[in-house]
């Protein structure tokens, strides 16, 4: 038995050494004197990489790029590909390794044969990335620099680069609605701009993506529309949301009749509204319209939508856009459909059509009636719900009662699959404890006059809590019940009493924010069971001492219990978070060091 395998392996080992030798013959056109005959890597590609290595800083990456050593086959490396008959590197791909280097340095540019370049989400930032080489990479047609610390003018050679097929330089839309950082908050974001639009795009025609998300073209005028049209026919992705953007949405970007997927959401703050932009509904294969905070007015065309694929409409927050709610011509392609604060008609005809792909339902800040809800039967699919209970006079609650609200939660209550629900200005005592699917539940205005009922606590496979205002009387003990729970927001309500002990049995909680919602007396010690904290933030009337049991809380990051009325020392095992990168017990009555 030994003896066979001794005789496989010699001839698995003479195997590697003819196909490697052959592999090296192609690597290097012949010329073996200098090669270790097994590599496929061209040793200048290993040479420029390996430099690229030193400039970087591994303080806060997730890798070490451990693989990439001198004397080893660079086309191997961590995040490289290579030409198999070059050995030139052809794809990088650092994605979101919290690399960080001031700058870029030259040894990158001189990877010429590169087609993908992908340094997202690493802190490349710094002073010399306007005059970065970019146009040395004629044959590149993938570049992602998205989230990646540049700031300034767009690199100028990033115009030259003809043979682009898809440029992501956008920063990620982080969700701030909930205004908690913490320390999760990503902070290499872009901060880049552009003066001339119509120059970056101009030789750019082979684009098919492009992904300009929160790069500032304030100063790039009105004409963006046209450019696109005129220079890039061939789009199919166009994302610009929060750029800045003034002027009309031309109709001039009809022309781009290939678009998929348009997002221009957070742009258009002038006075001025603008039209919808009808001759998107012609568009035959948008999957995603995202129009949300575009400042639209006047009427929505009564024709459907003609894609048959639509999956996305977000017209939420354009509070002039009035009409019929939309129309399209296959209801059972969409998935989400936003209509938060728009000024639609809440009338039958298309919730009778069929949303049977239905995710996500925004329609909050609207008066729905109770018929417009009826009318789309169960959704089947529904998983995320956004509502207001201040229904359209259908439906005769009484505010001060804390009535149950009972045919919306009959209706919510169907949707079994629901597992985040936003509920805006709703006064209700008990139904919301049926709905024990729900993850994320998120509480706007809601029992102003009441109180939180118990059977919150039934909400056991929630994660996230969010509540903005409202409520009043002490918060239930039931609240201990979420033991799933990872974020807890709570901010401006009008709860009374104490903190209750029992979120000392929230042991899974990661983040806690409480920002002045009304609790007084001291703070519990079982706060200290709250081991995975990472993230605690305070504020309000909460007094007393700073529990010592604070320091068991060994995770935590961010600890700010600011403008309390904390008083006496500084509990001194405060010494033993040695992960803080935030402290703050500013505004408090406390004393010693
Ligand atoms: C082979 O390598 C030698 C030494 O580096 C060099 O002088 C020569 O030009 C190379 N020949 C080819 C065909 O690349
Ligand atoms: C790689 O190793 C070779 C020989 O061991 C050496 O000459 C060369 O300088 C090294 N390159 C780098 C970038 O360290
Ligand atoms: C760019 O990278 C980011 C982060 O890694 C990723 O989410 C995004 O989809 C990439 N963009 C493109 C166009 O692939
Ligand atoms: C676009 O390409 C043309 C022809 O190669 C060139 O003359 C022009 O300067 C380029 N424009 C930009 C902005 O790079
Ligand atoms: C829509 O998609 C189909 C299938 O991918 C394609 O053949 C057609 O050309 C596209 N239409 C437009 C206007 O891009
Ligand atoms: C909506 O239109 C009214 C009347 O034209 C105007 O006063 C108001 O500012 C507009 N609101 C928004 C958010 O555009
Ligand atoms: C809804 O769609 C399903 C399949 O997607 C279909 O069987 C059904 O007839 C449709 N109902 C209506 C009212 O259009
Ligand atoms: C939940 O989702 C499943 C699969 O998506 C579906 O079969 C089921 O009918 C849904 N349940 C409800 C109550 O909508
Ligand atoms: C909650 O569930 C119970 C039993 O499952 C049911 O009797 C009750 O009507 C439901 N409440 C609401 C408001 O749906
Ligand atoms: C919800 O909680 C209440 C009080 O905590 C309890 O009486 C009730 O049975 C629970 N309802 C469901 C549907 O679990
Ligand atoms: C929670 O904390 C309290 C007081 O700090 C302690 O008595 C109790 O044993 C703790 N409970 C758990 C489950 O750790
Ligand atoms: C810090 O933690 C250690 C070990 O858990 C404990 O022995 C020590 O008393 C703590 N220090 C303070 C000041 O609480």
């Amino acid at each position: 038995m030994a003896s066979i395998g001794w005789v496989l392996l010699l001839f698995l080992a003479q195997l590697h050494t003819l196909l490697s030798t052959s592999i090296a013959h192609r690597a290097d056109g012949g010329n073996l004197t200098h090669l270790p005959v097994s590599f496929l890597c061209h040793p200048n590609q290993a040479k420029a990489l390996l430099q690229l290595k030193k400039s970087f800083s591994f303080s806060r990456s997730t890798t070490r790029l451990s693989s990439w050593q001198n004397g080893t086959d660079c086309c191997l490396w961590e995040g490289v590909g290579c030409d198999p008959s070059s050995g030139h590197v052809t794809i990088l791909d650092l994605n979101n390794r919290r690399l960080s280097t001031h700058g870029l340095d030259p040894a990158l540019f001189s990877l010429i044969s590169l087609q993908r370049l992908d340094l997202s989400m690493n802190d490349i930032g710094g002073g010399n990335i306007r005059s970065a080489g970019f146009e040395r990479f004629t044959f590149l047609t993938h570049l992602n620099l998205s989230n990646s610390g540049l700031y300034g003018q767009i690199p100028p050679s990033i115009s030259k680069l003809v043979n682009l097929l898809s440029l992501d330089l956008s920063t990620y839309n982080i969700d701030y609605s909930l205004g908690f950082y913490g320390p999760n908050y990503y902070d290499y974001y872009n901060n880049l701009w552009e003066s001339s639009f119509d120059t970056f795009v101009a030789n750019l025609s082979n684009l098919r993506e492009l992904y300009l998300d929160s790069v500032d073209l304030s100063n790039s005028g009105e004409e963006w529309g046209t450019s696109l049209a005129a220079y890039v026919p061939q789009l199919q992705i166009l994302s610009l949301a929060d750029c800045h953007l003034s002027g009309p949405i031309h109709k001039a970007l009809s022309r781009l009749h290939s678009l998929v997927v348009i997002k221009l959401q957070e742009n258009f703050y002038e006075p001025s509204g603008r039209p919808f932009p009808e001759f998107f509904m012609d568009f035959p294969n948008l999957t995603v319209l995202q129009l949300s905070q575009t400042n639209l007015e006047g009427r929505l065309p009564s024709r459907p939508f003609q894609s048959k694929n639509l999956r996305v409409l977000d017209l939420s927050y354009n509070m002039n856009l009035s009409g019929h709610v939309p129309n399209f011509s296959n209801a059972s392609s969409l998935e989400t459909l936003r209509l938060d604060r728009t000024n639609f008609v809440y009338a039958i005809p298309t919730p009778s059509s069929n949303f049977t792909s239905l995710k996500e339902l925004g329609l909050n800040r609207n008066l729905i009636s109770m018929d417009f809800l009826s009318a789309f039967g169960r959704l089947e699919s529904l998983h995320q719900l956004d509502l207001d209970c201040f229904l359209d006079n259908e439906l005769d609650h009484d505010l001060d009662s804390g009535s149950d609200l009972g045919p919306i939660f009959s209706w919510i209550g169907q949707h079994k699959n629901l597992t985040s629900l936003g509920l805006f200005g709703c006064n209700f005592s008990g139904a919301v404890g049926n709905l024990t699917g729900l993850q994320t539940l998120e509480m706007h205005d809601c029992n102003t006059y009441g109180s939180m009922p118990s059977s919150i606590g039934n909400l056991t496979n929630l994660r996230n809590l969010y509540i903005l205002y409202g409520f009043s009387g002490p918060m239930p003990t039931a609240i201990g019940e979420l033991t799933n729970l990872r974020n807890l927001y709570i901010e401006g309500a009008d709860f009374s009493g104490p903190m209750p002990a029992a979120i000392g049995e929230l042991t899974n909680l990661r983040n806690m924010y409480i920002q002045y919602s009304g609790f007084s007396g001291s703070m519990p010690a079982p706060i200290g069971n709250l081991t995975n904290l990472e993230a605690m933030e305070i504020s309000g009337q909460i007094s007393g001492l700073i529990p010592n049991a604070i320091g068991q809380l060994n995770k935590l990051r961010w600890l700010v219990l600011q403008d309390c009325n904390f008083s006496g020392s500084i509990p001194s095992s405060i010494v033993n978070l040695t992960q803080l990168t935030m402290l703050d017990l500013s505004f408090n009555s406390l004393n010693g060091t």
